[in-house]
């Protein structure tokens, strides 16, 4: 995504300016060529030759060069940009963009770059707030560029509030999202879930499973790169959560049915990566349950009664519109189930992995999935990275909405044509 994009990035003189040394410094690992633009005052803050260095490019601070070239530097950059990053972005640099002046290097490339925009305003949390500020942005956002907001922190000033430049990787997934509005997604709203259920058994304990949140995370990720507006309907997981889509979190199955039918509502499509617990606990206990307690039987062992969840993708077969991808966690006879759990949730697609074996499913980096497709046809894929995994059902999902949007009447399927049903 990252790879080979060019990348215009203004610094401005924010004490956050050292913070944008390591977003350069990542955007230059994942591929991106990084012509960094720094105005005057952020080189009271920080040097030239850090971002050189990071860049691995020639970094820019002044308009004035007599550069030789026939179309002057600003103009250059600005017209091979494919994303205009400015991090930090002062309140004094908003109010030129907003105002439409072009007395330095970066603002004059900004005029100048029909690339979209991305503004990450860091200041103290007064400046942030300020009528003027606000107003800005405003009218910035209204104008197309795209704003980061600012997290509440420990500012510079010494107070908690609201102004803290984001971390590396949410600005990273921002851009990332930007860079991605022209992908094969772009325009289509999707929902992945996540993670693994909790069942209570009482208000300490439950009953959860292995799924650490990967397989879930890098299907939201390749959506949101290739455009698409993603929710994660999230439940517990064990990796750090995406950055840039809008996350639900919950902790049952049954919570996470309610999620996944609010937030279907306007959605292409469904991809439950998450693990489900079939089962749960009929009654939960109010109270920690004590060993020796009344709820134990006379020779120590304790009985529990599990009662069947709803199955949220089966409940959903009527929800046409709605392409529906689901997810098969087996460990033994992965095909029989598979298709079977195909035709009875008449699922567009279903990627069955077996979770024993090395290399595959809960919490490992890779996962080695087949894929069953609606139409019979049973799709190997052989060990990959999630992301990878991701790609490849997204890839699937693409065609399918493509060929969606094209008919005008779904075609019934016949559960004849499925091998092993
Ligand atoms: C120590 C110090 C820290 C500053 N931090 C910020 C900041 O975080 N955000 C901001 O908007 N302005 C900050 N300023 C004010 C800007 O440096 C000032 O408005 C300057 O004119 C910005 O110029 P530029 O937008 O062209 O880089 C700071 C100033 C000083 C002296």
């Amino acid at each position: 995504m990252l790879q080979g994009k060019r990348i215009a990035f203004g610094v401005c003189g924010g004490i956050a300016a050292y913070k944008a040394a390591d977003v350069v410094s990542k955007l230059q690992q994942a591929g991106a060529l990084v012509d960094v633009i720094l105005t005057e005052h952020a080189e009271a803050f920080v040097t030239a030759l850090t971002f050189s260095t990071l860049s691995h490019r020639p970094v820019y601070t002044t308009l004035w060069e007599p550069t030789g070239d026939a179309a002057a530097r600003h103009i250059e950059l600005g017209a091979r940009a494919d994303l205009l990053v400015i991090a930090p972005a002062t309140a004094h640099t908003l109010a030129r963009l907003a105002h439409g002046l072009a007395d330095d290097m970066l603002t004059t490339l900004a005029l100048a770059c029909p690339a979209p925009l991305l503004l990450v305003p860091a200041m103290e949390h007064h400046m942030y707030q300020h009528p003027a500020t606000q107003a800005n942005l405003r009218l910035l956002a209204e104008r197309g560029a795209t704003i980061l907001p600012p997290e509440v922190g420990h500012l510079a000033s010494g107070i908690v509030g609201i102004g803290r430049f984001p971390e590396t990787a949410a600005i990273l997934a921002e851009m990332r999202r930007r860079l991605g509005r022209s992908g094969d997604l772009a325009g289509r709203r999707v929902v992945v879930t996540a993670g693994g259920t909790r069942e209570p058994i009482d208000p300490v304990r439950y009953i959860g499973n292995r799924s650490s949140g990967l397989m879930g995370f890098a299907l939201a990720e390749e959506a949101r790169d290739r455009g698409a507006e993603v929710t994660v309907v999230v439940g517990a997981v064990s990796v750090r959560e995406p950055f840039g889509m809008t996350i639900r979190h919950v902790s049952t199955a049954l919570e996470m049915r309610e999620a996944v039918r609010e937030v279907i509502a306007k959605a292409d499509a469904l991809v439950m990566a998450a693990a489900v617990a079939d089962y749960r606990v009929e009654h939960p206990a109010r109270h920690k349950i004590k060993k020796g307690s009344q709820a134990e039987n006379a020779d120590g062992s304790l009985n529990m009664r599990l009662v069947r969840n709803p199955d949220i993708l089966a409940e959903l077969a009527d929800a046409r519109a709605l392409l529906r991808v689901g997810f098969a966690a087996e460990t033994t006879d992965l095909t029989e189930h598979a298709a079977r759990k195909l035709v009875s949730k008449q699922l567009d697609l279903l990627v069955a992995n077996d979770v024993v074996r090395e290399n595959s499913g809960f919490g490992s980096a890779t996962n080695e999935v087949t894929l069953f497709h609606a139409d019979g046809r049973v799709e190997p894929l052989p060990p990959l990275p999630k992301r990878d995994v991701a790609r490849a059902i997204w890839d699937r999902v693409v065609s399918l909405l493509r060929e969606r949007d094209s008919e005008t009447e779904m075609p019934e399927r016949d559960p004849a044509t499925f091998p092993t049903a």
